[in-house]
Formats: C-alpha cells, sequence, structure tokens
C-alpha cells in the first residue's frame, strides 16, 4: 500500500492552521500572540531534549518529531496556564515532555497497529523495523521522564498516572471486552485511557504550573478527557478519510488490521441485513489480509462504511463529547481562555487531519 506523501510546506501550514482556527479574531489576538510563543519555546526544548549521541538513537528519536505533528497536547497547556501566571519554565518543560510521551506512543501504536504511515512519511517500523521502533518510543518515555524529574514531584507523578492510564487503555483496545460487557462503552473507556489521559494530563498541567486557583484543576482536567474521547472518535471517522494527503495516513488502516473503530462498532450493532452483510465482508476481510491476501480487497467496504449511517452517528457522539467538555468548564471564569477552549472543543471536531 502507498499513500502520496504531503509537502513539509502543507504538513506545516495545516499546525499552523489549528492554532490560528482556535484562536481566530481581534479579542483572540493577545492570546494568539502568547500561546505562540509558548509553542516556539516547546519547540525549542523538544529540539534539545531530543538530541541523542549515539547516531542512529538520535536519527529515529527526531525522526518523526521532524515529520510534523498538530501540537494540540502543547496548546492546551499554553492555555490553561493563562488561568494563572502563564507559562512559567514548568509549563514549558511539561508541555514538552507530555509531547515527547505522545511522540513514543506513536512508534509503539504504529508497530501495535501495523500503520506504515504517520504524518505523512513512512512509520519507524517501516524504515527501521519493529525492534528499533519499539526502543526509540522507550528512549522518548525515558526523555520525558527526565524532564519531569527537572520540576519535582507533582510533574513525575502526573506523568507516571498518565502513561499508567495510556498503557491501559492500549491494552485493553488490543484485549477487546469481556463476555457480557457492551462493546461501544467499553470502546469509550478506551478511548478515555488511550487519548483522553494525556489530553486531560496536558489541560492539568496549564493550570497545575502556573498557579492557577486550585478549584481550576480539576474542571480543565475533565474537560481535556472528554475533549480527548471527542478527538478520538474524529480519528476515527479520519481513518475511513479517502484523502491521504490531508490526514497523513493511509485510508482504512485500523479498519484493515482488524483495530476497532466506533463506525465499526455502530455497524455491528445495525440490524439490518445490508449493514449485518457489510460487516461480515469487513470482517472477512481483515482474516484475509491478516493471511497476507491484499489489503486493497477492503477498498470498496471502506468506502460503504465511510457512507453508512454509522460513520455519522460516531461524528455525531464525537459532537456530544464536545459538548459535555465545554459543560466541564462552566466554573471557569468568564474570558478569553474559556472561549478559547470552548473554540478548540468545535475545531477538534470539526477537523479533517
Ligand atoms: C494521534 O494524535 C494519535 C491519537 C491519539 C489520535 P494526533 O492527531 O494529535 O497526532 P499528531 O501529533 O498531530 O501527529
Ligand atoms: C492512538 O490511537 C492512541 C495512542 C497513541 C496512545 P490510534 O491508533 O487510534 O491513533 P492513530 O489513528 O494511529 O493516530
Ligand atoms: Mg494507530
Ligand atoms: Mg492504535
Amino acid at each position: 500500500m502507498t499513500a502520496s506523501l504531503p509537502a513539509s510546506g502543507e504538513r506545516l501550514s495545516a499546525q499552523l492552521g489549528l492554532t490560528e482556527r482556535v484562536l481566530a479574531g481581534p479579542r483572540m489576538r493577545k492570546l494568539l500572540r502568547v500561546v505562540e510563543d509558548g509553542l516556539d519555546r516547546v519547540e525549542q526544548t523538544l529540539a534539545r531534549e531530543l538530541k541523542v549521541t549515539d547516531t542512529l538513537a538520535d536519527a529515529t528519536t527526531r525522526y518523526l518529531y521532524e515529520a510534523g505533528g498538530k501540537r494540540v497536547r502543547p496548546m492546551l497547556t499554553l492555555l490553561t496556564a493563562e488561568l494563572g501566571e502563564g507559562a512559567t519554565d514548568d509549563v514549558i518543560a511539561c508541555a514538552t515532555a507530555l509531547e515527547m510521551t505522545h511522540l513514543g506512543s506513536l512508534y509503539h501504536d504504529d508497530v501495535m497497529d501495523g500503520a506504515d504511515v504517520r504524518r505523512g512519511v513512512p512509520s519507524a517500523h517501516a524504515v527501521w523495523g519493529n525492534n528499533v521502533a519499539i526502543l526509540t518510543g522507550d528512549l522518548l518515555f525515558s526523555r520525558a521522564s527526565q524532564l519531569m524529574a527537572q520540576i519535582g514531584e507533582r510533574a513525575i507523578r502526573l506523568q507516571a498516572d498518565t502513561f499508567e492510564q495510556l498503557v491501559l487503555g492500549q491494552m485493553h483496545e488490543t484485549v477487546g471486552p469481556q463476555a457480557g460487557e457492551d462493546p461501544v462503552d467499553f470502546y469509550l473507556q478506551v478511548l478515555a485511557d488511550k487519548t483522553g489521559s494525556l489530553i486531560a494530563a496536558s489541560a492539568h498541567a496549564g493550570a497545575l504550573f502556573s498557579d492557577a486557583p486550585s478549584e481550576y484543576r480539576d474542571p480543565v482536567r475533565q474537560y481535556g478527557e472528554k475533549v480527548g474521547v471527542a478527538f478520538q472518535l474524529l480519528d476515527d471517522v479520519i481513518d475511513l478519510s479517502p484523502d491521504a494527503d490531508e490526514t497523513g495516513k493511509v485510508p482504512g488502516t485500523d479498519l484493515r488490521a482488524g483495530v476497532p473503530t466506533m463506525p465499526y462498532l455502530l455497524l455491528g450493532r445495525s440490524g439490518d441485513p445490508a449493514s449485518q452483510a457489510l460487516k461480515a465482508t469487513i470482517d472477512d476481510g481483515v482474516l484475509r489480509i491478516a493471511d497476507g491476501a491484499d489489503p486493497a480487497i477492503l477498498d470498496d467496504a471502506i468506502t460503504a462504511l465511510r457512507e453508512h449511517p454509522a460513520t455519522e452517528a460516531t461524528r455525531q457522539q464525537a459532537y456530544e463529547w464536545a459538548d459535555a467538555a465545554v459543560e466541564a468548564i462552566d466554573p471557569l471564569p468568564a474570558g478569553v481562555v474559556r472561549d478559547a477552549l470552548v473554540k478548540l472543543s468545535h475545531v477538534i471536531v470539526d477537523r479533517s487531519s
């Protein structure tokens, strides 16, 4: 399977576009400047912290970092830091360490999902093999922990607790629901754990390390977890997108690999014969691909699932989780930060990459 790779300029504009969309308009101009300055500092810290003396490790660690990424998590940390004293050194260090944790999780995730393309480039295991990709992820987690240790015990605990939740989410996704467990409810918990955990920690870290009033910590953490579920539901819709240039991923990667996604689970709940036939085609295709068949055998099924009401229902669920995220920040004072968080929740469910 091949996907045409977007030029680095296009990737950069996608990344810039997110912050600019969230912080659009004259009222947000000052906050936009503050967040952009903060993101620059995070970028500089990432570039410094990702250097490794070993030549191969240096190349593998920097590989996906240099390929791009939206930097959603540091942006969120910088936003919630504005509820306190702003982008303190600890805020920047923590935002960087959480982004490094995210980066490491991508190396592992692509091995687990058999994903060949990430951020518009061949994924690390496709270039260096599984062992090097896994070890690079481990190296990134070590570096993230070293950075957290410079901040102190609260940061180390945040990192450890978040990472445990993320790993358990990935493990539960891999193992699947037990007999008697509802697959959709089970999957929503997987999303909260594998994706919501890190986004919640990013929101929490900004409030914590800027010394914002302590009563804001829980609302922003709740917001992060819920917006994280919305984000991942959209990721499941994006998995079915035909536009590899925009997504930077191969269309239908998760579906072809038998990784559960919400559109597939909702398809399973649709009782009509056409839906059940589509599900049977997908299940059969997944088994045949695992046995070495050409992944393209599922191309038509992916198009059919994209156009099935289950995909629209997934999008609808993402909107509901984004609304719940907004409700969670009700206790925050009215102002540009709360408005920006509301806007971020909208942008997340309207994104296409
Ligand atoms: C991808 O996250 C992995 C998920 C948890 C969905 P992002 O969509 O934030 O990835 P980048 O950092 O922009 O590449
Ligand atoms: C990624 O989830 C979650 C983590 C990396 C912890 P997915 O596997 O659904 O994300 P993509 O689609 O590969 O980015
Ligand atoms: Mg994946
Ligand atoms: Mg995955």
